[in-house]
């Protein structure tokens, strides 16, 4: 069982209403890109835990955790509270197969994130071992509005450190934008919106998928990539598709 270790904030960067950004000390072990620890605090005499996702790449001070503040959400609405110098529990290990060592060779690597859930995909884009494996890497983040879209100062460093092999699209499903898609992701596939748009094509031999935050996204856009031939990625059967559901 990981142990439960005191962290130390060090910055809280509220972004919009329900978006902000945890920036944590804490003596953690070592972690796998994609991975996620759980964070608590004491609500009510009651230690409230849940899972978060590293944003943060191993070995990169401080930690970094981005989150949403769930409608009525215990936790997250007490996260959002937190100023510089106050405590928060920290599991020392992490945990999770949201990970590159769980991906089987493939050239063209897709992330499909929405809301909060494109954070696994900067702690992997920020490793060496993701420029190592893959060709082309894209990367998806769809949000409800242009507020929630955020890190877009990490995604202009990755297209400067990278160049033509990362890709970035943004989905703004509930505005129209200029220079974003609109609407959401599976009918973007279906209807080759999403491959002109980023100028790469889907390939049996040569996409893998992977898919995180909200699970209805998961749902959809694992079903409409199944039905192009693409199956489920297994330790025991590898496959196309691998996913991380937020709730
Ligand atoms: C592997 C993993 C990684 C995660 N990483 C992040 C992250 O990086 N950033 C982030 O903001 N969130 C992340 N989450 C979600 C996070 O763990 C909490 O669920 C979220 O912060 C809400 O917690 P809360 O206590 O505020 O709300 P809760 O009181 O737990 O829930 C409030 C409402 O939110 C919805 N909801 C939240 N969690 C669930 C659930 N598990 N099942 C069903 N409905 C749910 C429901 O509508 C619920 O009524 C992750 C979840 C998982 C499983
Ligand atoms: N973000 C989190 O970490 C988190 C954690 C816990 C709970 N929640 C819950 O999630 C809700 C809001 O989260 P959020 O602001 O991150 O937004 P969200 O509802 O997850 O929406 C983010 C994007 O995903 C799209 N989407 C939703 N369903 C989809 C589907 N079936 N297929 C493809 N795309 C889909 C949305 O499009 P549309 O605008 O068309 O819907 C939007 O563009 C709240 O109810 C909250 O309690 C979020």
């Amino acid at each position: 069982m990981a142990q439960w270790i005191e962290g130390t904030v060090v910055d809280n960067i509220h972004w919009t209403e329900n978006l902000f950004t945890l920036k944590i000390d804490a003596a953690v072990d070592d972690f796998t890109a994609g991975q996620f620890t759980s964070l608590a605090l004491e609500i009510d005499g009651e230690r409230i835990a849940r899972p978060y996702s590293y944003l943060s790449s191993p070995g990169q001070r401080p930690l970094e955790f981005f989150f949403y503040t769930a409608t009525g959400g215990k936790l997250s609405n007490a996260l959002v509270r937190l100023s510089p110098g106050d405590g928060v529990w920290i599991k020392q290990g992490a945990n999770g197969f949201f990970t590159l060592g769980e991906v089987p060779p493939a050239q063209d690597l897709w992330m499909l994130g929405t809301g909060t859930g494109v954070a696994p995909f900067f702690s992997i884009l920020n490793t060496d071992e993701a420029w190592q494996r893959f060709e082309k890497i894209v990367l998806v983040h769809a949000v409800r509005t242009l507020a929630d879209l955020r890190y877009q100062e990490m995604v202009e460093k990755l297209k400067q450190q990278h160049g033509t092999r990362f890709r970035f699209q943004a989905f703004v499903s509930r505005e129209e934008i200029p220079g974003t898609l609109h609407g959401r992701v599976p009918l973007a596939i279906e209807d080759g919106s999403l491959q002109s748009a980023v100028g790469l094509e889907l390939d049996l031999e040569r996409s893998h998928f992977m898919l995180c935050g909200n699970p209805d996204m998961v749902k959809d856009a694992t079903e409409l990539l199944k039905a192009r031939g693409f199956r489920k990625n297994r330790r025991r059967t590898p496959g196309h598709i691998t996913v991380e559901n937020y709730w």
